[in-house]
């Protein structure tokens, strides 16, 4: 059975929104790849692709670096989709001429279409007012040959263009975004109407498939995970554990920084659940003792990090010879972008577990390494596993140490996990746990007097964070509301000895980051 059924291309040329249009393609149930712009043309084919996307991308297309793919993927004959940079790119590569407009396009457009067939079957010729997002200071001024106009706005009298007797087309806007209200028809009518997919592309499709790959590759050879109680190696561990049940053993390392309740409601699921071997390491005191005194964040990092990867390794060794390593690497970690994603995505390399693979020397199995995090979720339900586990919200590797500002104690570590008991009890209870993307308590190093009855205190301080964001790299402050920001903080004052002051943190990122650290 091939694992993806029908398959579109995507060549990155560096837009933003790249990621964006193989989510929405792949919400229709059909797969996608994203690949850079400069892909070989015969591996390209060799895909086997039943459509092609250009992506957009910063460049201008007559930059003498602008990035340009290979003309001869216009003659395969595959149906092409040229979004914004990637419509300009097809019409200079095919004889037609783009500009600098004299005024850039950007934001919501109104656009009004002259074709119902092709990317605008189901939808009113003439009517003047389809919402489209645009974002582009070139624009195309002249017709490659062949071309017609499908669609006019006020700034862009070619807001989309399709060639007449070959399937090429191309649009100004981008039809990924939210924005643009038509984008889901767009994209659909590309991948079914002009490209004939199947919509095969379902998790229970995908386990069926990769159960199979996942056996042919482990034979009877054994294989370890490291399970943390997160999304993402819960997942890679029950896939695993479906394929190739007792040949596969997690090791979870309790470092003592997790959350309340948290080791226990993962080994009991696991444990009682599936019949997963799960080894559980209570390294809590190990951690705490090399912690004390410590407050540099990237020092308790390299210490719990380093700590880790040895506790890991001796328990790996009692298991005697196991030749793979399974890992829940996601699809956004390994696309081999051209994305000028700026530092933000150095920033955030530092959060994987280093090291790990090439230390043990044993062979990766990374079941989800083509997935993005909405469809681990989805295959997460489909293997049975809670909801309160699938839609867990993110929880950094090194957990509460790095949500104590300066020194660790175990008093320390005591209130935080109180607080932040109450904070998610409270998300919860009003509907906002998974609509936000973190929402946590952080520990401050300082103490501010307060009173308390007739007396005067000097207690510590906990502030509130919580996050609205797509990818965690970039995240804006939840507008949440006063009501509640008054229970949360009502309850850890009153009920959390020690605290007698919370405050909102109320920036985004960048500058700021999620966590305090
Ligand atoms: P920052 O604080 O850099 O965090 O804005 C971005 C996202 O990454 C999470 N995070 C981590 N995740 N191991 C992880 O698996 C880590 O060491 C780590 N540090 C931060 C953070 O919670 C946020 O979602």
């Amino acid at each position: 059975m091939d694992i993806h059924g029908d398959k579109i291309i995507i060549l990155d040329f560096g837009s933003q929104t790249t990621q964006l249009i193989a989510r929405r393609i792949r919400e229709q149930k059909v797969y996608c790849e994203i690949h850079p712009f400069n892909l070989a043309l015969d591996d390209l084919r060799a895909m086997r692709p039943k459509g092609i996307v250009l992506s957009g991308g910063p460049a201008s297309v007559y930059d003498p670096e602008a990035p340009k793919s290979d003309p001869g993927l216009f003659e395969l004959g595959v149906p092409v989709l040229g979004i914004c940079y990637g419509a300009q790119l097809m019409t200079v590569q095919l004889g037609g001429r783009v500009e600098k407009a004299d005024k850039r396009e950007f934001g919501k457009a109104l656009m009004a279409v002259a074709d119902d067939t092709g990317l605008f079957a189901g939808l009113e010729r003439g009517k003047p007012d389809y919402q489209v997002w645009m974002s582009h200071g070139d624009r195309i001024e002249e017709l490659a040959p062949g071309f017609a106009v499908t669609a006019t706005s006020e700034h862009s009298p070619m807001a989309a263009i399709r060639h007449q007797e070959l399937p090429l087309f191309g649009v100004q806007f981008h039809p990924e975004v939210a924005h643009t209200l038509i984008g889901v028809d767009v994209l659909r009518n590309f991948v079914f109407g002009v490209c004939g997919c199947e919509p095969s592309w379902t998790m229970r499709n995908f386990i069926d498939a990769t159960v199979g790959e996942i056996k042919n590759k482990v034979g009877s050879e054994r294989v370890i995970c490291a399970l943390s109680g997160g999304v993402d190696s819960s997942v890679t561990a029950a896939l695993v554990h479906r394929a190739i049940g007792d040949q596969l053993t997690c090791i979870f390392v309790d470092n003592g920084f997790m959350r309340t309740g948290e080791t226990e409601s993962v080994l009991r699921f696991f444990r009682e659940k599936t019949g997963l071997n799960v080894v559980h390491v209570d390294a809590s005191q190990t951690f705490l003792d090399r912690l004390t005194g410590v407050k540099d964040p990237e020092k308790k990092r390299k210490l719990i990090g380093h700590g880790f990867i040895e506790i890991f390794e001796q328990e790996a060794a009692k298991l005697g010879d196991v030749r793979f390593l399974a890992q829940g690497t996601l699809y956004p970690d390994v696309i081999e972008s051209v994305s000028f994603k700026g530092p933000s995505a150095v920033i955030k390399s530092h959060h994987n577990v280093g090291g790990l693979p090439e230390h043990m020397k044993m062979e990766l199995i990374e079941p989800l390494r083509e997935l993005f995090k909405d469809e681990v979720r989805a295959l997460g339900l489909e293997l049975g596993l809670p909801e309160e586990a699938v839609f867990r919200q993110p929880f950094p590797g090194p957990g509460l140490a790095i949500r104590i500002i300066g020194e660790i104690s175990p008093e320390r570590l005591a209130i935080l996990r109180q607080a932040d008991v109450i904070v998610l009890e409270e998300m919860k209870k009003a509907g906002l746990y998974r609509k936000v993307w973190q929402s946590f308590a952080v520990l401050l190093p300082i103490q501010t007097v307060g009173v308390m009855g007739d007396e005067r205190t000097y207690e510590h301080v906990i502030a509130l964070r919580s996050v609205d964001s797509v990818d965690a790299m970039t995240a804006d402050w939840s507008r949440l509301p006063y009501d509640l920001l008054g229970r949360i903080s009502n309850r850890i004052i009153n009920e959390v000895r020690g605290v007698n002051r919370v405050v909102y943190d109320i920036s985004s990122k960048p500058p700021a980051t999620i966590e305090w650290e």
